[in-house]
């Protein structure tokens, strides 16, 4: 998937714990190498977990594999200099300001800013793109007051969005949700269909009480662990967690049952109508900016007042 992306001129992303081992992770790198000699990167998320996978050693291979674009994620102060020392790029993902600019003090390169529309983790602030990209626009400076540059994250399918997100200050957009619904992607083409299918009111935030929110598709699994949240009277994690189990969530993308279990998808479902190839996708992205930039141009006269 990260190659079809790196091939169709974006940047792939590989993502460490979608790796059950640092080693798997190590043959996934070089198979992606394989299969692409374009630039792509490689993700680290650190989330508090009750049973941390080895983040460190997924780190190091990171940095063995001579990979130079890293894109992290969660809490990962203690990786960003062993990053930076190997000579990475680091892009970080927030969905704060306040976390975007202790990251670039902590020494990140450029940021990733993943509005509330995002799929999975999506803090618990709560503020859509539409707000947070402008006050990144505004806000994130470097010490020395240069400007630090930023990517649009959440909510981003077409390129009405790219032209949206350049115009407040991004110089570019990540997609999660949208990759999902391409031929390449390694899921069943059912959840493909169901991903199509669905609309932007087809998504369920999960375990805010637990200050760990998550954007999931809804479905029954989702609604009855939602219930059990509102409702449980101990609030005990332990309640949902055979529910939210990212294993059972896993089965999904292999079973082809999109009510096995719970699994990550954002708002943007609902501008998604087809599943074309990652080539055509970033080909027609780039068409549909070009053309929505022009039609804005168009509807301004040469003294920039608008003809309305
Ligand atoms: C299936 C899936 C798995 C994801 N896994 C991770 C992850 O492990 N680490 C991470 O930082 N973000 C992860 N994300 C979030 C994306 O990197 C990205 O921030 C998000 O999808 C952007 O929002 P969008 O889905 O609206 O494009 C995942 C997203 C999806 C859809």
């Amino acid at each position: 998937m990260a190659a079809a992306v790196s091939n169709a001129g974006g940047l792939g992303i590989l993502t460490s714990l979608t790796q059950p081992s640092p080693d798997d992770l190590r043959k996934e790198i070089r198979r992606c190498r394989s299969m692409t000699d374009k630039p792509f990167g490689v993700n680290l998320t650190v989330l508090p977990t009750i049973s941390p996978p080895p983040y460190g050693d997924y780190a190091q291979v990171i940095i063995d594999e001579g990979i130079k674009i890293v894109e992290t994620a969660g809490l990962v102060k203690d990786y960003v200099p062993k990053f930076k020392e190997a000579g990475c790029v680091i892009l970080h993902k927030c969905t704060t300001i306040r976390h975007s600019l202790s990251a670039v003090k902590m020494g990140v390169d450029f940021l990733s800013i993943d509005g509330f529309e995002c799929a999975g983790h999506v803090g618990e602030h709560d503020i859509p793109n539409f707000v947070l990209l402008n006050r990144a626009q505004e806000q994130l400076r470097k010490p020395d007051g240069s400007i630090v540059p930023f990517i649009a994250s959440g909510g981003m399918a077409n390129g009405r969005s790219l032209a949206a997100a350049l115009s407040l200050g991004a110089c570019g957009i990540n997609m999660g949700t949208r990759f999902m619904c391409t031929v390449e992607a390694p899921i069943h083409h059912n959840i493909k269909e169901s991903m199509v299918k669905a609309t932007e009111d087809d998504t369920e935030l999960l375990m805010r009480r637990w200050t760990n929110t998550a954007r999931f598709y809804k479905n029954p699994v989702t609604q009855a662990a939602g219930k059990i949240e509102r409702e449980s009277k101990t609030g005990k994690f332990e309640e949902i967690q055979d529910y939210v189990s990212g294993k059972r969530g896993r089965q999904v993308f292999l079973n082809g049952d999109p009510d096995y279990g719970v699994w990550t998808a954002g708002i943007c479902m609902g501008l998604i109508h087809d599943i074309p190839t990652c080539d055509e996708l970033l080909k027609r992205i780039e068409m549909e900016a070009k053309d929505a930039v022009q039609q804005q141009a168009s509807q301004w006269k040469d003294d920039s007042r608008a003809r309305l």
